[in-house]
């Protein structure tokens, strides 16, 4: 990019659409990929020396042609830009009927977990290069020297009230007020999971479920052996109210569990209008609602979407949450705001395992006091952002036309719809083999549906690597395509 490239002739084109071209050569030569920053008004305005409105107007220009957009105090981005635009993949189709799972296939995934041989676009991990872990390391070793007899001793539910009080003060931004005596503290939003619907629920009651949904979840249903009965969902708008509201006249659903914000694995997030008619059609038909929330705190712009449980007006919904998303997987720090089963949320929690180590609940309670978590979220959700970014643009260049894929506006999973022909659980052996892990369709689903779906994990800091693993992926999958 020179001076040289503008020309101040009369004749040409105004300054502000030379500027919008040599930016959008270096978009096209691949300079400058989905994601990255574009220069500042102060380095393109000395480069081009042009006024800072001239900068401005290409900005603007650029962001009508859908090349570019602007985060508020940061600058403008590269957007995703596919060769031609992908379709999303549109309203699940799950099969209508409730299931024991008997076999859950997720071991496949798990299996992949930690093996450095393959790059892990499977798991839904974060990277440890955005995990504070020396601040964390930090305020462990604070909390072990200032209360070491308390940190080694048996505690009771709900837990250490020091963390009970920040995590309330944080849930302020997801729109609850609650008090630290609302909350209860888990091993990590899987055993908060467990217990809400343990205790809203009894044996043989069927639990409804969004699908495609986190096979975490699936297992746990498996764990309790309830009938699960998967529920359409719509790419962009959550669970399919129509389809919930039909099933919930059967009688026989109790509890319905849904990840609202930026779910695991479509990444939708439900609009506030849609969650507050979520939480009333669940208390008319008396029905538990368990949200869980562990991807609420990652939004890769904007304010924190907010929580079902604020419009709770009766205590009918269970709210679930996790630092393992955003602060570390490793300490299993969760929670749950029970509401009308609090009693028997604590009463469950002290029969399964008394307690969750006092240690960790204070090194996160402290790591929170101190201030630091919001920076670095905000960190974490541009790096996020990045990411997904790169990955769909990834897709879009090595996969076969027709791939359809989400856009998620939070989170790091992308779900991704692939031509009919595919089979997915084939195409996570062949990935395999190849050094790639993937996640199949058929472990989000209740009756082995998405045989033609993947889910990729964009938590992972962009690099070589994993272009060349998704390009390896686009070859698998236009192999079996013949
Ligand atoms: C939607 C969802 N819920 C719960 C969990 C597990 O959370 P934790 O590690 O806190 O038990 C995960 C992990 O991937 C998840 O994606």
């Amino acid at each position: 990019m020179t001076q040289a490239a503008i020309s101040r002739e009369t004749t040409s084109p105004p300054l502000f659409e030379q500027v919008a071209d040599r930016i959008r050569e270096m978009i096209d030569a691949g300079t400058l990929r989905a994601g990255d920053r574009v220069p500042s008004v102060r380095r393109l305005r000395e480069q081009f020396r042009v006024s800072i409105s001239t900068v401005l107007e290409a900005y603007r220009l650029l962001e009508d042609r859908g090349l570019i957009v602007a985060k508020p105090q940061s600058g403008h981005y590269v957007r995703s830009r596919p060769r031609e635009p992908l379709a999303e993949p549109g309203r699940s189709r799950p099969v209508r009927r409730a299931k024991r799972i008997e076999e859950p296939l997720s071991m496949c995934i798990v299996s992949t977990l930690g093996d450095p041989t393959k790059v892990a676009l499977g798991p839904a991990v974060p990277a440890h290069e955005l995990l504070p872990s020396q601040a964390l390391n930090r305020a462990l070793g604070r909390v072990l020297r200032r209360a070491p007899l308390r940190c080694h001793q048996y505690d009771v539910p709900p837990g250490a009230i020091e963390l009970r009080q920040q995590i309330a003060r944080r849930m302020i931004d997801a729109g609850c007020s609650v008090s630290a005596d609302d909350i209860v503290i888990t091993n990590g939003a899987t055993e908060s999971v467990y217990l809400a619907i343990q205790s809203s629920t009894r044996p043989g009651d069927t639990v409804a479920v969004e699908s495609p949904t986190y096979y975490g979840l699936l297992e746990t249903l498996h764990a309790l052996h309830l009938p699960v009965l998967p529920i359409a969902s719509e790419t962009r708008k959550g669970i399919c109210l129509d389809a919930l509201e039909e099933a919930l006249k059967g009688g026989r659903v109790k509890a319905v569990v849904t990840i609202a914000n930026f779910s695991n694995p479509t990444g939708h997030c439900m609009s506030d209008k849609r969650k507050r008619a979520l939480v009333q059609l669940c208390a008319k038909h008396q029905v538990a609602l368990i949200e869980d929330d562990i991807y609420g705190d990652l939004p890769h712009e904007g304010a924190r979407p907010t929580a079902m449980k604020c419009f709770d007006a009766d205590g009918g919904v269970l709210y679930c949450g996790s630092f393992s998303k955003t602060l570390t997987p490793g300490f299993r720090i969760g929670w749950c705001i029970p509401g009308r089963w609090q009693a028997e949320f604590e009463r469950r929690k002290q029969m399964l395992n008394h307690m969750t180590p006092t240690a960790t609940q204070l090194a996160i309670a402290e790591y929170l006091a101190g201030g630091g978590y919001d920076r670095h979220l905000r960190r974490m959700r541009r790096a996020y952002r990045e990411q997904t970014l790169r990955m769909i643009d990834a897709v879009a260049r090595h996969f076969p036309r027709g791939t359809k894929v989400t856009q998620p506006e939070g989170g790091h999973v992308l779900w991704i719809e692939l031509d009919p022909r595919v089979d997915a659980m084939k195409l996570f052996e062949d990935a395999g083999r190849a050094g790639v892990s993937i996640a199949p369709g058929p472990v989000f689903a209740v009756h082995g549906e998405y045989r033609n779906c993947i889910r990729l994990n964009c938590g992972l800091p962009w690099s070589p690597r994993i272009d060349n693993a998704v390009q390896t992926l686009g070859r698998l999958v236009a192999e079996q395509m013949g």
